[in-house]
């Protein structure tokens, strides 16, 4: 039986496992990413795991998310990060240089490898033929460190592209189709690969903008073949040595498969506030905006920008719009400068932002109250533009430029005979702002540079054979992660500061927890069911660590925070009988004898109550590896010792 092109490069990568959708594989990692925003954590944890250099064949760090310096933190995390960057072995991608999906496109992306990075949009990768995810800052710093990958076996989805885009209508017009059909939650659990006729008719960086927003539909990635179209590119940009064909075998069997006949779309638009909410402009008739966004690592490509700038060329923005215009990477804005489509743009009345996340991370360009704002980015969550009643468009390049100079949501098919856009033969290559690290004999010249703010990550230790601790906190039902460690804008900036957030550690549910735990110095945690719900935030588990919490005994977990528990050395227990919930008090000492064999033998720990006298048993229902990692002491002591 023939495979498809997902599952050759998932054989390819296989380390363990089978590939039987559903259940569990590893895979090797080739290449990492990270942005700012959640490299800086990381760097910290792959510090801690002690690797001296990465172990991966490539590895680059950006800065493209907080680039707007207010305070000294921003600024911190950046000379930390680009600190580590030269010592440890990882490229280092200065602000200014773009959005990291966009540059990583262009300069380093190889068909045929896999790719993680502490970004959801990573999946833009698959345009270019790589297997690339989105994932945890912790993944990350593990695949640096050599370490397996772990995902849920992806079921495939063939999409089949016939024919080919009417002119005007664009790559975002097929992605808004895929998920008007699919809706958000129609990819999770899948990768989307994209095939047929229509496949050739798509330049890579088109091709980007669909696997980009791929992330929308939930998936766990998508991917197109490499093919000439990949190799053109790859030799614009000097690199056609990294190019090598790659397609599904033409019997190979998919698990779903939808066709889309590239000839019949229309221009799209995901209304607020969900991108699968998707209507034709027709359908949403001409309604008035305030604001037009051009950019982010969706649409700011060179074809993209170059699009914008022939619709805007000799006009003038609506007197009652603004457009702002944020070109995706250095190499881009470049062009555009050499080749005056920048000037066309500046002299139309665009307002060009620095090449970077900007107004799609709410970094500036939030729209007036109540406003009408048309962006070509990937996401319209209510309030994630900095308005809460702003109502956010999700459109082509093509519909934004449009509408820019009509004052209205404008139809780009209006716009008359569209010339031939293509990619230019050779783009302009300059990596001046790509740091490179110091050979790894240099790496003890290098000093990590940190600022008060960069507190290194907190060590576990390799699980004691016995534990005896008071619980430090008993709390109820549904406790969620927002309970134990809660976000917000005073608490984000100390991200990298774990001894500072954890004073904000179940402050919602007991102020004095934080002071009662340092001075126990290890306790243990008693909760009712469902603990841990609501998102993947890391630091709910490294707060307690930091804080001394050894085990977590619970009812039942929240199944993302059980295995960041896993992930960070705290044991995650439930009640073999719930009623023993009931018994325990807070401060009450408990203890657990030959813990490791106990682990060893089976899923099942006994407790003492040394305080009320009585023993009971809990649940430790996790796979060998799991318990191997807990054993280590977490996940980066149990990738140390087996790299
Ligand atoms: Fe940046 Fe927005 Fe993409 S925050 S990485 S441009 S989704």
């Amino acid at each position: 039986m023939g495979m498809t092109l997902a599952q050759k490069i998932l054989k390819d990568h296989l380390v363990c496992g089978e590939m039987i959708p559903g259940q569990e594989i590893g895979i090797r990692i080739d290449q990492t990413l990270t942005q700012d925003a959640t490299g800086t954590m990381a760097y910290l944890e792959f510090e801690a795991m002690g690797v001296p250099r990465v172990k991966t064949e490539r590895s680059v760090a950006y800065i493209d998310h907080n680039t707007l310096q207010n305070g000294f933190e921003n600024a911190d995390d950046h000379r930390f990060i680009g600190s580590v960057c030269k010592k440890h072995g990882i490229y280092f991608s200065r602000p200014g240089n773009g959005i990291c999906h966009q540059v990583h496109l262009e300069r380093f992306g190889i068909p045929g490898k896999t790719l993680i990075g502490s970004d959801s949009h990573t999946p833009t990768g698959g345009g270019i033929g790589m297997i690339a995810i989105g994932a945890g800052g912790m993944d990350v710093a593990v695949a640096m460190g050599g370490g397996t990958y772990y995902i849920t076996c992806p079921k495939i989805v063939k999409v089949e592209l016939t024919g080919k885009l009417q002119p005007w209508v664009a790559a975002k017009d097929v992605i808004l189709e895929v998920l008007r059909r699919l809706s958000v939650k129609g990819g999770v659990g899948k990768i989307i690969e994209y095939c047929g006729e229509g496949v050739k008719t798509l330049s890579v960086p088109e091709r980007a903008t669909i696997t980009n927003m791929g992330a929308e539909l939930g998936a766990t990635t998508s991917i197109f073949p490499s093919d000439e179209n990949t190799r053109a590119f790859l030799k614009a940009q000097q690199r056609e040595e990294d190019y090598r064909p790659l397609a599904a075998d033409p019997d190979a069997v998919y698990d779903e498969e939808l066709v889309i006949d590239l000839s019949a779309l229309v221009p799209l638009a995901a209304c607020p506030h969900s991108p699968d909410n998707v209507k034709s402009l027709d359908e949403i008739g001409s309604m008035k905006i305030d604001q037009v966004c051009i950019g982010s690592c969706t649409n700011s490509s060179l074809l993209d920008m170059l699009k914008v700038a022939h619709i805007l060329k000799g006009k003038t923005v609506h007197p009652d719009v603004s457009l702002s215009i944020a070109p995706g990477s250095k190499q881009v804005l470049n062009m555009l400068a050499e080749n005056g489509a920048l000037a066309v743009m500046i002299d139309a009345g665009a307002r060009i932002l620095e090449s970077a996340c900007g107004p799609c991370i709410g970094m500036g360009q939030s729209p007036n109250s109540g406003g009408i704002s048309l962006r070509t980015f990937n996401r319209n969550f209510e309030g994630r533009s900095g308005t809460k009643d702003g109502q956010i468009y999700l459109v082509s390049p093509e519909t934004a430029a449009a509408s820019a100079l009509t004052g209205v949501l404008t139809d780009p098919r209006t716009l008359g005979e569209m010339p031939e856009f293509a990619l230019p033969d050779v783009f302009t290559v300059r990596d001046n702002m790509i740091v490179p690290p110091v050979p790894a004999e240099e790496m003890d010249s290098v000093e990590v540079l940190r600022g008060p703010n960069i507190k290194p990550f907190p060590v576990s230790e390799a699980l004691p054979d016995s534990i005896s601790a008071k619980c430090s906190l008993k709390v109820g039902d549904n406790i969620t992660t927002d309970h134990i460690m809660p976000a917000g804008a005073k608490i984000l900036p100390l991200r990298s500061n774990i001894p500072k957030i954890s004073e904000y550690c179940f402050a919602v549910c007991d102020e004095s927890f934080h002071d009662r735990a340092l001075e126990l110095k290890q306790s243990i945690i008693v909760g009712g069911s469902n603990y841990g719900q609501g998102s993947s935030r890391e630091h709910a588990a490294l707060a307690p660590l930091y804080l001394g919490v050894k085990a977590v005994i619970v009812k039942s977990f929240a199944r993302i925070h059980m295995a960041n528990l896993v992930n960070a050395g705290i044991l995650p227990m439930t009640f073999a009988d719930e009623k023993d919930y009931d018994r325990i008090d807070q401060m009450d000492e408990l203890s657990m004898e030959n813990l490791i064999q106990q682990l060893k033998d089976g899923d099942t720990v006994t407790v003492t109550n040394r305080t009320k006298g009585f023993r009971f048993d809990v649940n430790v229902s996790l796979s060998d590896r799991q318990k191997d990692m807990l054993i280590a002491g977490g996940l980066l002591n149990y990738t140390r010792n087996n790299a």
